[in-house]
C-alpha cells in the first residue's frame, strides 16, 4: 500500500521520531523514502543516524514531491508551518496531522484545493509502539487515505476512527489515559512498599498487573466484570480490596477525571 510513496515529515521530535521509526522498522516502507525537517540539527542528525532517512532544515523542501505528509509539530507552529507549505504540498498528497487540536478545517483552509486531511491523536506510549490513536477524516479524506493513515499508526500501537468531534474526549481518555496510569501505578507501588515489599519489586509487580489486565481486556473475550469476577472469589482477598475501591469512589473519580480532560481539551482548543 506504501510501495513506492515518497513522505516528507515535518517536526522530528518525539512523536515525529515515534512515527518514523514504527515506519521503516515496521517494513512499511524504506528509510530513502522518507524526508525529515526540523528547525533542531542534532534532532535530525540523530534521526538520519538511527534510520537512515534523508533530513533537511527546509520543510518546503521535505514536502516536494511527497505523495504523503506527517505534520508533527507543536500545535502552536501549526498555523506558521502550514502558511509556509501551502504552494509547496503537491495537489494529490496527502497531509496527516497529529497536532492536539488543531481541526481539519483549519488546515484544509490553510492549504486549500480541497486537500486531503487525516487528523490523528496519539499517545505517548506510541514511543515504545504500545500507542493508542484515534484517527478523524477532515472533509475531503478518501477511504484509501483513512487505510492508509491506519497502517502508518498500526505500526505503533492500536487504531480507532471516530469523528472529529470526538477528538476532545479521546484527549480525555486515551491522551491523557498514560499519565492517570503512572499515578495508579505509582500509588500501588507505594501500597506495596507499605505492606513490606521492596521498591523495585512492588514497581515491577504493580506494572505487570496493569499491563497483564490490560491485556487480557484488549483480547476482547471478555468484559472487564466478567474478568474482574474471575478473580474475585468468595469471601477472598479481591472483593477485600474491592470494596474498599468502590467506597472510595473510584469509578465516579475515574469518570470525572476523563470528563475534566474532556473539557479541558475543548476550552484550550476554543471550542467551549
Ligand atoms: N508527545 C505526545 O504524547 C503527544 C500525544 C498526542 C499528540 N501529540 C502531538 O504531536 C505533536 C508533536 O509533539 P511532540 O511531543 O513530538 O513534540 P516535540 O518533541 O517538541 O516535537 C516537535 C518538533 O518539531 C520541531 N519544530 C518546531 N517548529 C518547527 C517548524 N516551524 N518547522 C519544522 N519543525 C519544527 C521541534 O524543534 P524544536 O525543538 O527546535 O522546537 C521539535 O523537534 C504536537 O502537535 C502534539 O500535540 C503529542
Amino acid at each position: 500500500m506504501m510501495e513506492g510513496k515518497q513522505v516528507g515529515v515535518i517536526g522530528g521530535g518525539k512523536m515525529g521520531g515515534a512515527l518514523i521509526g514504527g515506519m521503516v522498522s515496521g517494513g512499511l516502507l524504506p528509510a530513502s523514502a522518507l524526508t525529515v525537517a526540523d528547525t533542531d540539527r542534532t534532532r535530525l542528525e540523530e534521526l538520519a543516524k538511527s534510520y537512515g532517512v534523508h533530513v533537511t532544515k527546509d520543510n518546503r523542501e521535505a514536502v516536494r514531491g511527497a505523495d504523503l505528509v506527517l505534520l508533527s509539530v507543536k500545535p502552536q507552529n501549526m498555523a506558521e508551518v502550514l502558511d509556509e507549505l501551502a504552494d509547496a504540498i503537491g495537489p494529490s498528497a496527502l497531509v496527516i496531522s497529529i497536532a492536539a487540536g488543531i481541526a481539519t478545517t483549519f488546515i484544509e483552509e490553510r492549504l486549500g484545493k480541497g486537500a486531503r486531511v487525516i487528523r490523528v491523536m496519539p499517545n505517548m506510549p506510541a514511543l515504545i509502539g504500545e500507542g493508542a490513536a484515534a484517527l478523524a477524516p477532515g472533509s475531503f479524506a478518501t477511504e484509501t487515505d483513512l487505510k492508509l493513515a491506519k497502517r502508518i499508526f498500526d505500526a505503533i500501537g492500536i487504531t480507532v476512527e471516530v469523528k472529529e468531534a470526538l477528538m476532545d474526549a479521546v484527549t480525555g481518555l486515551s491522551g491523557s489515559g498514560p499519565g492517570y496510569a503512572f499515578l495508579i501505578i505509582e500509588a500501588l507501588t507505594d501500597a506495596g512498599v507499605r505492606m513490606g515489599l521492596s521498591r523495585d519489586v512492588a514497581l515491577r509487580l504493580a506494572a505487570q498487573s496493569l499491563l497483564g489486565a490490560a491485556r487480557l481486556c484488549l483480547k476482547g473475550e471478555h468484559h472487564p466484570a466478567e474478568l474482574r469476577d474471575m478473580v474475585a472469589s468468595p469471601g477472598g482477598t479481591t472483593l477485600a480490596g474491592l470494596k474498599v475501591l468502590e467506597d472510595g469512589k473510584l469509578r465516579s473519580v475515574l469518570m470525572s477525571a476523563v470528563e475534566a480532560a474532556t473539557r479541558r481539551s475543548a476550552e484550550l482548543g476554543g471550542r467551549k
